[in-house]
C-alpha cells in the first residue's frame, strides 16, 4: 500500500524577478509533521500555494494519493487581517469554514463539530468574543480551529508561531502535534524557528536558493540554515 499523502515532481517557478523551488522533489508520507525551513524569500510560501493548487508550477506537478479530490486540505495563511475592530465572535469566525456553506446558519451536524473543535482549540471560553480583542495566540488558535472544522487529511500553517510570544509558540505547536498524534491528520509547519521545528516535528524540507535538503528531523544541521531572524 502506497502511504504517501503527496508528492512533488521537478517542481519549480519562474517570477519574472527570480526563479525559485530548484527542481524540487520530495515525497510526503501520511501521519507525518513536516517542518519546512528556509530563509525569507527563498519559496516556502510559493510551495505551499503551488501544493494548494493556487498557484501553477512553471514545471512540475505535485500529485495526490489516492487523488487530488480525496485530500481535504486545511489551510492557516501567513498573513490575515483582524484588525482591533473585527466584529464576528471567535465561534462565528470559526464556523465560516464549513464546505458547502451557503446557508446564514449552520445545521446540526455543523454546530456540533463546530463545538468539538473550539474543545480542541481551547477556545469555548472566549466563543462569545469578538475576534478583534483576542490575543495574538488565541487569534492564532481560531485561525487554527477554523482549518480543522472540516476534518482536513492535511493541515498547512505557514508561519502561525511567528508573531507569538515563546509560551504562545509552543502552546500552538503542543496542540498541533497532538491533533497529529491523535487524528493522524498529516502537518505541514513553515517556520524560522530550528529549536521549535526539532522538538515538535518528524520530518524537515530545508529550501536553499540552490537547492534543497529533507530528511528526519533529527538530521537537520543547524549550522546549514542560514535563515534570517523570525518575521511577522
Ligand atoms: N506572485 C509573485 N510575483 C512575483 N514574485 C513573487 C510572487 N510571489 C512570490 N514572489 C517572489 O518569490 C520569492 C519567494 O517568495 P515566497 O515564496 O513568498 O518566500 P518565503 O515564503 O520563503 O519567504 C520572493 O522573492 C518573492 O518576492
Ligand atoms: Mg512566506
Amino acid at each position: 500500500m502506497n502511504d504517501l499523502i503527496l508528492e512533488t515532481h521537478d517542481l519549480w517557478e519562474d517570477f519574472s524577478e527570480k526563479k525559485v523551488l530548484n527542481n524540487l522533489s520530495f515525497k510526503l508520507k501520511r501521519g507525518t509533521f513536516l517542518s519546512i525551513v528556509g530563509e525569507n524569500g527563498v519559496g516556502k510560501t510559493t510551495l505551499i500555494r503551488i501544493i494548494l493548487g493556487q498557484l501553477k508550477p512553471t514545471h512540475g506537478s505535485v500529485e495526490f494519493f489516492p487523488s487530488r479530490k480525496a485530500i481535504k486540505i486545511g489551510y492557516v495563511p501567513q498573513f490575515r487581517n483582524i484588525d482591533d475592530e473585527y466584529p464576528l465572535s471567535v465561534k462565528n469566525f470559526v464556523g465560516l469554514n464549513f464546505s458547502g456553506y451557503k446557508l446564514p446558519w449552520l445545521n446540526h451536524e455543523e454546530k456540533q463539530r463546530l463545538n468539538e473543535v473550539l474543545q480542541q482549540t481551547n477556545l469555548i471560553k472566549i466563543e462569545n468574543e469578538p475576534l478583534g480583542r483576542t490575543s495574538g495566540g488565541e487569534k492564532q488558535r481560531a485561525y487554527l480551529a477554523q482549518a480543522l472544522v472540516n476534518h482536513p487529511d492535511l493541515l498547512i500553517l505557514d508561519e502561525s508561531t511567528a508573531s507569538l510570544d515563546p509560551v504562545a509558540k509552543e502552546d500552538l505547536l503542543e496542540l498541533v502535534k497532538q491533533l497529529n498524534q491523535t487524528t493522524g491528520v498529516t502537518v505541514i509547519s513553515v517556520t524560522h524557528d530550528i529549536p521549535l521545528a526539532k522538538q515538535y516535528s518528524t520530518e524537515f524540507l530545508l529550501l536553499k536558493p540552490d537547492g534543497y535538503e529533507c530528511g528526519p528531523i533529527n538530521e537537520l544541521n543547524i549550522s546549514d540554515y542560514q535563515g534570517g531572524q523570525e518575521h511577522v
